[in-house]
């Protein structure tokens, strides 16, 4: 166990300590940076290897390439206090340790810069306001990028339901042994509600399996937790779906709320794990009115057919209406907006937090219950 002592916001310097051979200094990250580190590891962001160097991260935000013109939408970056650490060089080694103590990975470092933040908030955000939640963490990390490959000592150990943290070799296994030829991935930050439940259905109706790949990363304060929400996917699972065509496994990453940009990373991501297709209906990775309702399937038009490797499939806002009888989305259904029946996120997180529970046709009963309680004692 190596003693720490904290700074300001993300600098973080580590007193003591032995360093393994050949490295220069010990420096803690937080876990937004350490659950970059393990999709680094186990290749949920290929073909990234490590940290954005200098010349990747200005294309990245520039024009949502690599500097060698591969598609990749989103900076993947490691910031640390230029002051404390204005003699890093490149060519020097850093050993990554978590706040926990634990040494979790060395970075080769190749290059360091300071960013623009301003730039990349405008570029990869479309917004440079503070109360964005994206855009809020950009500017509060330090300021001083450090980029390189990554070697990986240890993966962050989950607190719970680590059976669910598959890497990608272990999705596309599984996808084999199931005999899926395509697989459709879907991105969640939420509980599962019926809208989501209906276009996931929707799409397993044209492909052979579906990947249910909920984000576990660190997400905004007023999302449902993620180990609540794992509960009740399980819950969800098990009373709704053909238990041979569905594979469940954490995306440990962090949510980014990059919307339009974030829903194009989310689909290389779930290429990563082996799926053929991905989903992305209404506001994909959006927060607040950031985003226009379809921005998230517009920005895919920016790429030249194939050039993702993955089928993206679009899929309209989704309701239950009154008048079908059924959950429909504003292209299958003629009725008006009095026959929908629709919750904002937020609405549905305070019912749930005030112990009521939303209407059937908005949420299963099993998995409302598990929220109510889950909510009220996250553990
Ligand atoms: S996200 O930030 O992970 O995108 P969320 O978990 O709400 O948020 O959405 C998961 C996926 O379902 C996204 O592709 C989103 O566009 C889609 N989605 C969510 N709600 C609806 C809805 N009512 N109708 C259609 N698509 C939806």
């Amino acid at each position: 166990m190596r003693s720490a002592q904290m700074n300001s916001a993300g600098g973080k310097e580590v007193k003591q300590t032995i360093l393994p051979h050949g490295v220069k200094k010990a420096i803690i990250v937080d876990k937004w940076t350490l659950s970059d580190i393990e999709c680094l590891a186990i290749g949920a962001f290929s073909p990234l290897a490590g940290f954005m160097e200098e010349a990747d991260y200005h294309t990245v935000v520039e024009t949502m390439r690599l500097a060698n013109g591969t598609v990749w939408p989103l900076p993947v970056t490691l910031a640390i206090d230029g002051d404390e650490h204005d003699d890093l060089v490149p060519g020097d080694r850093i050993l990554l340790c978590g706040e926990d103590g634990v040494d979790y990975a060395i970075l080769q470092v190749k290059s360091c810069f300071v960013p623009d933040k301003m730039r990349e908030a405008e570029l990869v955000f479309r917004t440079v306001d503070l109360a964005h939640p994206g855009v809020k963490k950009l500017f509060e990390k330090p300021d001083l990028y450090v980029g390189g490959p990554v070697d990986i000592l240890q993966k962050p150990r989950p607190e719970r339901f680590s059976d669910f943290y598959l890497t990608p070799a272990e999705t596309r296994e599984r996808f084999r042994e199931n005999g899926w030829e395509t697989v459709v991935g879907f991105q969640t930050r939420n509980p599962v509600h019926r809208a989501h439940e209906y276009i996931q259905k929707a799409a397993l109706e044209i492909v052979d399996g579906l990947f249910l790949n909920p984000l576990m990363g660190e997400t905004k304060s007023d999302d449902v937790p993620a180990q609540v929400r794992m509960k009740s996917y399980l819950a969800l699972l098990e009373n709704y779906y053909p238990h041979n065509r569905v594979l469940l496994g954490a995306f440990p990453a962090a949510m980014r709320y990059a919307g339009p940009r974030e829903a194009v990373f989310h689909a290389l991501v779930r290429k990563n794990y082996g799926c053929t297709h991905f989903i992305v209906g209404r506001d994909h990775a959006g927060v607040g009115d950031y985003y226009g309702t379809y921005d998230a399937q517009h920005i895919f038009s920016e790429f030249a057919p194939g050039e993702l490797g993955i089928q993206l499939l679009f899929f309209e806002h989704s309701f239950y209406c009154k008048a079908c009888q059924g959950m429909a989305t504003t292209k299958t259904c003629p009725h008006d907006k009095d026959s929908h029946m629709t919750l904002s996120g937020t609405k549905v997180r305070e019912m749930l937090r005030n112990g009521i529970t939303p209407p059937p046709e908005f949420t299963r009963p099993e998995v409302a219950t598990i929220l109510i309680e889950g909510l009220k004692s996250p553990q």
